[in-house]
């Protein structure tokens, strides 16, 4: 998009988020990587370096090489460590504070939107979340952090103080159910909002991919934010291609200029 055209484009979400009383944002991982944190499917991202057949349930409870595997990609991407929120994080915070934000719907696990201010219960974490780790076998809970000291220190397959059985983080392994409850209420949301703001992600992992179209079907408008196409792209009002955390905060900027001015 030249410039000319992404700045109209920003004042229409401006204007589309001032008209709107129920926002969904719909996140992947590309809100996150200017934190830092790699996408999975960009060139070098994740499943360019690592092989996602590899990273099943099934494989993880099956095999401790995969466990090892596991334990070392996380390590490697950056998942397990605490990034910072980026400009993307704190714009739709403050979407938050204004009262226009119904929700967040995310496929990350990196905690970054709790961190940049969005209250928890406004979070739906389809895919989980890396910050706890649990025993599948006694069902002891560890803090993400503790476990990574552990990793640090060379464990490569860390498992139960109290039992030896198998640790796994919360997040949501491919071949896994995602938590039903959190997939019915943003279900739910997804089908109530009148704006979906979609950020960083290739809306190609499913059911997480059907909420802009649950949003898209109840008559919502929808905006993609991403620096690659989606199959989605056809339904958007809005299509912007550029970096959500240049991106977001240009929006915020023209939602504040318009409010002030009254
Ligand atoms: N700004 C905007 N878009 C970005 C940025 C950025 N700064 N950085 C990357 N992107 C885009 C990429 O071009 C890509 O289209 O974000 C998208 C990220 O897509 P994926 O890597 O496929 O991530 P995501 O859509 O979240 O993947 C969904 O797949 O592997 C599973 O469980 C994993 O939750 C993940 C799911």
């Amino acid at each position: 998009m030249d410039n000319e055209s992404t700045k109209q484009a920003i004042r229409v979400v401006a204007d589309l988020i001032l008209s709107s009383k129920r926002i969904v944002v719909f996140t992947g991982a590309g809100v996150s990587t200017e934190s830092g944190i790699p996408d999975f499917r960009s060139p070098g991202g994740v499943w360019s370096r690592f092989d996602p057949d590899d990273f099943t349930y099934q494989k993880f409870v099956r095999s401790t090489e995969t466990r090892r595997k596991t334990w070392q990609m996380f390590g490697e991407t950056g998942l397990t460590t605490d990034a910072e929120p980026n400009p993307a994080h704190y714009a739709i915070a403050e979407l938050e504070r204004l009262g226009k934000l119904d929700c967040v719907i995310t496929q990350n696990v990196d905690n970054l939107h709790q961190k940049a201010g969005v209250p928890a219960n406004k979070v739906f974490e389809l895919h989980g979340n890396m910050r706890w780790v649990k025993c599948l076998n006694c069902g002891k809970r560890y803090p993400m952090d503790e476990i990574q000291g552990r990793l640090r220190e060379g464990k490569e397959v860390p498992d139960c103080d109290a039992c030896h059985g198998m640790l796994k983080p919360d997040a949501v392994f491919f071949g896994e159910a995602l938590p039903p409850d959190v997939l019915s209420e943003a279900t739910r949301r997804s089908r109530s909002c009148d704006l979906c703001i979609v950020l960083g992600s290739t809306l190609v992992v499913y059911p997480a991919a059907y909420m802009p179209m649950y949003a898209i079907e109840a008559g919502a408008k929808l905006v993609i934010i991403n620096l690659t196409s989606t199959p989605l792209d056809g339904k958007a009002a809005i299509l912007i291609q550029g970096k959500a955390g240049e991106v977001m905060p240009k929006i915020m900027e023209q939602v504040r200029n318009r409010l002030s001015a009254g």
